[in-house]
């Protein structure tokens, strides 16, 4: 049975307690009596004893499990430690309690945010190759679909928009890449990969040959970890054939500091900065998905731009109806600023370290992995793999798998993604993990492999440790029960 705060609180209970107005009458340490709220009656507040509060919201922590907990190795989603200095500059009032609005009609007063905003474009600017950057766009998915319209605006300057309307992506790509496609109005052609999980390239000749193709969206590595080696030949393919490409830089961790999407011939990206720079992002956590150009195409990108003349910063919108804003204001400036921390704090060398760190990680889980998991690509990842449950003993699958790590006290990586894998297991480690953290997730999964052959119905049942237990998963996502009383109702139904 879950208690919330209000089962715990009974009437006269009482955080707080001050010295009575009798007690103090003249004495100057009673509350002045303008501070006092009249009557409180109508206030649904549940009346708890202080520790009862504190013990009530640690309980409830504890039933959670985050980076702060442990490792995290969830593929594609990067949980990045965020650093707690950073989380404390975010909190500055100075950043946190300006009012979106200031910035725009008082630069003046507004310098310091300006500045910030202003250093994160250029910087992103020269980590990723591009020439410009906004920052508006609150997601991945959301810099894909606003990086898309410039693709789609470019063709349109060009009075090719009917003529080009089709984008390419791989088999491999995320989700959000056809579904962004398919927002901005183009039609999706996927293709596959070839045998060692890259970009076929005889299958986008083919793509582009009849002349419709509008760009290619792509991310490198890609969603299997893999660097595409034939980057420069894909991207030439590309432009050859009148379109652009467009990096989903959703990996750049795999390669940030090392090489650039501009210069692998990438026209237009977009930079998960939560993932990338901090803000661990499994979950559906906030996000920033600012989206950069090349020269020639920076006017497609949306307002309000910053700009910078003699020492002052100002903030306008440009000039005429497109491209407008894609989300109100200036960006998700709580994710910004943490990237901005991290980036400062590390500098080009230590973005680079971390960089190596974090395919040194995936590379030391993926070889230490053999004999245990299958591993179907087995070239040198970048900051991720992709796992397989094919030749897991007794018909233990990726889900088994998944809950049973829940129980032995590790989060599970991502599963069932990317579809080019049977039972997919995407192990990302992130670079901050340290060589027990990485051998405490190694030794787990070698406990669940000796589980699935000699003792299958644990790993089957699994999990039996977690606050919910095994789930219908079909009816949790169809009909998810998310308040107290809905859970209530359906208990008492129960009977
Ligand atoms: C490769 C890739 N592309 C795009 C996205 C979409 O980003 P977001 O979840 O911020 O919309 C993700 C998300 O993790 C991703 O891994």
């Amino acid at each position: 049975m879950i208690e919330t705060i209000f089962d715990k609180g009974k009437a006269g209970r009482n955080a707080t307690s001050f010295p009575s107005d009798a007690a103090t009458s003249g004495t100057g340490l009673g509350i002045p009596a303008e501070l006092l709220r009249g009557d409180q009656d109508g206030l649904d507040i549940p009346d708890v004893p202080e520790v009862e509060i504190v013990r009530h919201y640690v309980e409830l922590s504890r039933k959670n499990y985050g980076i702060d907990n442990g490792i995290y190795p969830l593929g594609s989603c990067t949980m990045k430690y965020n650093p707690k200095v950073h989380e404390s500059i975010a909190s500055m009032p100075g950043f946190c309690q300006v009012h979106p609005l200031q910035a725009l009609q008082s630069a003046a007063s507004s310098q310091g945010i300006l500045r910030v905003l202003h250093e994160m474009a250029s910087i992103l600017a020269s980590l990723t190759g591009m020439s410009a950057f906004t920052l508006q766009p609150a997601a991945g998915a959301h810099g894909e679909f606003t990086g898309l319209l410039a693709v789609k605006r470019a063709m349109m300057q060009k009075g090719l928009e009917k003529e080009k309307n089709k984008i390419i992506v791989p088999d491999t790509s995320h989700g959000t890449n056809p579904a962004s496609a398919a927002a901005c109005n183009f039609e999706v052609i996927e293709i596959e990969s070839d045998e060692y999980g890259l970009v076929d390239v005889e299958a986008l000749k083919k793509a582009l040959a009849p002349g419709d193709v509008a760009g290619i969206m792509l991310t490198n590595p890609n969603t299997l970890g893999l660097f595409e080696e034939r980057i420069l030949e894909i991207t030439g393919l590309v432009h050859e054939a009148g379109g652009l490409c467009y990096y989903d830089g959703a990996n750049l961790n795999g390669l940030c500091g090392l090489c650039r999407p501009g210069d692998m011939g990438f026209d237009v990206v977009h930079v998960n900065l939560h993932k990338t720079f901090a803000t661990p992002h499994g979950g559906g956590g906030p996000g920033a998905g600012p989206v950069g150009a090349k020269e020639g195409l920076e006017e497609f990108l949306p307002g309000p731009r910053i700009s910078m003349e003699h020492g002052e910063y100002g903030i306008a919108m440009p000039e005429g109806d497109w491209p407008g804003s894609i989300k109100a204001f200036h960006g998700n400036i709580g994710v910004i600023l943490r990237a901005y921390c991290y980036v400062k704090a590390l500098g080009v060398e230590g973005l680079r370290k971390s960089t190596r760190c974090a395919v040194l990680n995936a590379n030391y889980l993926k070889a230490q992995l053999k004999g245990t998991m299958r591993v179907p690509y087995e070239k040198r990842c970048y900051h991720e793999f992709v796992g397989s449950d094919e030749g897991f003993p007794n018909g233990v699958t990726t889900d088994d798998i998944a809950k049973r790590m829940l129980d032995l006290g590790v989060h599970s990586p991502t599963i069932y993604f990317p579809l080019v894998v049977h039972g997919a297991l995407m192990i990302e480690p992130t670079e901050t993990e340290s060589r027990s953290r990485l051998d405490g997730l190694l030794s787990v999964m070698k406990r669940i492999r000796a589980e699935a052959e000699n003792d299958p119905a644990t790993v089957k049942k699994a999990p039996v440790t977690t606050p919910v237990k095994r789930l219908d998963q079909v009816r949790a996502a169809r009909s998810p029960v998310l308040t107290v009383s809905a859970l209530r109702d359906m208990d008492e139904k129960r009977g």
